[in-house]
């Protein structure tokens, strides 16, 4: 399978995310795969079988999204110029989101820009972070404010590797999925209601709508003008209840989970989503043993952390809410009060 991603105006930034098409990756001139140790140790022969350059070598970043920092970005970059990169020379991204968007970084930044694959091994960077240029590392100041829009020279998605992710991983993984087919495709929803991506026919399938949505979506806004926003469906309320809970009690994924269910929630009561539609998805999510819930201590406490997001332009919340299924609304007119009578229904 096989899904082209296309910036008309920049034919240039055109490339393809083949999905399980079991291809041999043929370079010339150097390559360097980063990766982690994890990644290594469960898919690196593997890769390794079906990879042929000029000049290989394996740049090993310690796991975790604590890593995804300056000092590991720094460590890519010298182990290229110790190893004299060049402009023709390749990088290939071989792990989760956090090897993704580092690595990409590092690519946009060598020599003012190389070139890098990426090949992502959770299902959220199968389905989300590997798509799009978004790379970036962050700092003391939050988590990706520093980075670059890179698009890759192409995308190789192996369902196989899918096979040693852990089950919450690959439910955080589902939680984006069902925020694309919520926000852009009916039909997409009806078949994920029905769908068992749990066998392997389903879930390419599931990435493979994933990644069609997100390539729509960023064809028309790369740099997050506009449309490309909707993506962020659910994690307005996800972001408050990641910080909230330090970062460790939730994976990203499980996070906007719950926040898909408040944003509808949200919807709900300004009559964009029926309760019916709004328990529909929430049907799915808790199929794959994703959380729903969160007990709010201080609904004014959590409501005072929307502003606090580090990248909110203006004094104004932005909420992306479902209109139906399979079609969005952004509101940043929406009165506290609402919102607050929202976050009470969470409350203790
Ligand atoms: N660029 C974007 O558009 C975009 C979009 C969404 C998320 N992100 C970023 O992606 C990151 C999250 O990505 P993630 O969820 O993939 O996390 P991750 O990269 O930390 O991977 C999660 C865990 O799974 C392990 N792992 C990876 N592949 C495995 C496999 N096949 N089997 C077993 N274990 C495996 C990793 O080593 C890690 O411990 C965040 O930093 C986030 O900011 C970026
Ligand atoms: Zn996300």
């Amino acid at each position: 399978m096989k899904v082209d991603i296309s910036f008309e105006a920049k034919s240039s930034s055109n490339y393809s995310v083949f999905i399980d098409s079991d291809k041999s990756l043929i370079f010339s001139g150097k390559v360097a795969i980063v990766t982690n140790p994890k990644v290594a140790g469960l898919h690196l022969k593997s890769l390794l079988e079906k990879l042929t350059s000029d000049e290989l070598y394996i740049i090993t970043i310690p796991d975790g999204e604590f890593y995804k920092n300056q000092e590991s970005l720094d460590l890519i970059l010298e182990n290229l110029f110790n190893h004299k990169f060049n402009r023709g020379s390749t990088l290939i991204a071989f792990g989760g989101g956090v090897i993704g968007d580092m690595t990409g970084f590092a690519a946009s930044l060598y020599q003012r820009g190389i070139d890098f694959v990426q090949i992502p091994t959770t299902l959220l960077s199968q389905v989300d972070a590997s798509v799009g240029g978004k790379t970036g590392i962050n700092n003391k100041f939050g988590k990706n404010l520093i980075g670059a829009f890179r698009q890759p020279q192409a995308v190789y998605i192996e369902t196989e590797y899918l096979k040693t992710l852990p089950s919450r991983e690959f439910g955080a993984g589902v939680a984006e999925i069902v925020k694309m087919a919520v926000t852009f495709d009916k039909d997409f929803f009806e078949w994920l209601e029905n769908a068992d991506l749990r066998s392997i026919e389903d879930l390419q399938l599931a990435i493979k709508k994933s990644v069609e949505t997100k390539a729509w979506v960023v064809a028309q806004d790369e740099k997050e003008k506009g449309l490309r926003a909707v993506l962020n469906y659910g994690h307005t309320f996800a972001h408050v209840v990641e910080n909230l809970t330090n970062y460790k009690r939730y994976l990203h994924g499980e996070a906007v989970s719950i926040g898909i269910c408040m944003a509808n929630d949200l919807a709900v009561r300004l009559d964009l989503l029926s309760t019916s539609q709004s328990q529909r998805v929430k049907d799915i999510l808790v199929r794959y043993d994703l959380p729903t819930t969160f007990e709010i201590t201080d609904v004014e406490a959590f409501y005072d952390h929307f502003s606090l997001d580090k990248k909110a332009d203006d004094s104004k919340i932005k909420f992306i809410l479902a209109k139906g299924l399979g079609d969005h609304q952004m509101r940043d007119d929406i009165d506290k009060e609402i919102v607050l009578s929202t976050l009470k229904e969470y409350s203790v």
